[in-house]
């Protein structure tokens, strides 16, 4: 019975954390913008935290069906990236993060749509509990996106580099497409490795997001949103 508490007790604080940064996110909100809004459990409380002002911005585009389908759900107009044009602002979660604001992302399996909406926004603010800072990327099983009829020779390709990846079993992403999350990773370099895996043949995205990282990261601590940027 005590294991079963202290572990609902962390969860609570969990999230509790999410929260605070979600709400602190909100600081970085221009009126009158159309804001980028990413996918998870962290980024749900951002949404929920941006319905309070929706009056005040435009519109959203949403990295995923099920953020687009939240977004609606609170009367917050959702829009086509290909309508938005340039975004100033993306909010998203992550897996990891390290201190150089490099992420892994895609547990949720929306990493295409976030790296797409990351790559057209002036500014990626990335909100974490203070769980989700590594020291080296890859202990979290990195999600690669891959066209179906290619996922064999992908695996292949994988382990090829040291890596076990191993198919997300009954899922499908908004695209159409299968993941393989990939164990075993070591991820020293992690610019050089994202570009590497993009470059695998029938790999649609991989969720490392080095070459466009975050730019600034709200942590959340026990002793409250710690913010930062990388010099
Ligand atoms: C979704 O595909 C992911 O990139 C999420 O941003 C990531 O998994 C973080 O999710 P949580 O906020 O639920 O931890």
């Amino acid at each position: 019975m005590i294991p079963q508490n202290r572990s609902s007790e962390k969860k609570v604080n969990q999230d509790e954390l999410k929260k605070q940064v979600a709400e602190a996110a909100l600081e970085y909100v221009e009126s009158g913008s159309i804001i980028g809004v990413g996918t998870g459990s962290t980024a749900n409380h951002f949404i929920d935290s941006l319905a309070k002002i929706k009056g005040r911005i435009d519109g959203t585009v949403a990295s995923s069906v099920v953020s687009a389908e939240r977004l609606k759900s609170h009367g917050i107009p959702v829009m086509d990236l290909n309508q938005a044009g340039q975004l100033s602002l993306y909010v998203d979660g992550a897996d990891e993060t390290n201190e150089f604001l490099q992420l892994i992302k895609g547990g949720g399996g929306a990493l295409t749509r976030e790296k797409i909406v990351a790559a057209a926004s002036d500014t990626f603010v990335c909100i974490c509990d203070e769980s989700k800072l590594v020291k080296v990327l890859g202990t979290f099983p990195l999600p690669v996106e891959v066209v179906p009829m290619a996922q064999s020779y992908v695996a292949r390709e994988l382990v090829r580099i040291g890596g076990r990846p191993e198919l997300r079993q009954g899922f499908t992403t908004d695209n159409g497409n299968i993941i393989l999350d990939v164990k075993g990773l070591e991820i020293m370099q992690a610019r050089q490795l994202e570009s590497q895996l993009n470059d695998i043949a029938g790999v649609v995205t991989v969720g490392i997001f080095a070459n466009r990282p975050a730019d600034v990261l709200l942590l959340g601590t026990a002793a409250g949103v710690d913010t930062r940027k990388v010099a």
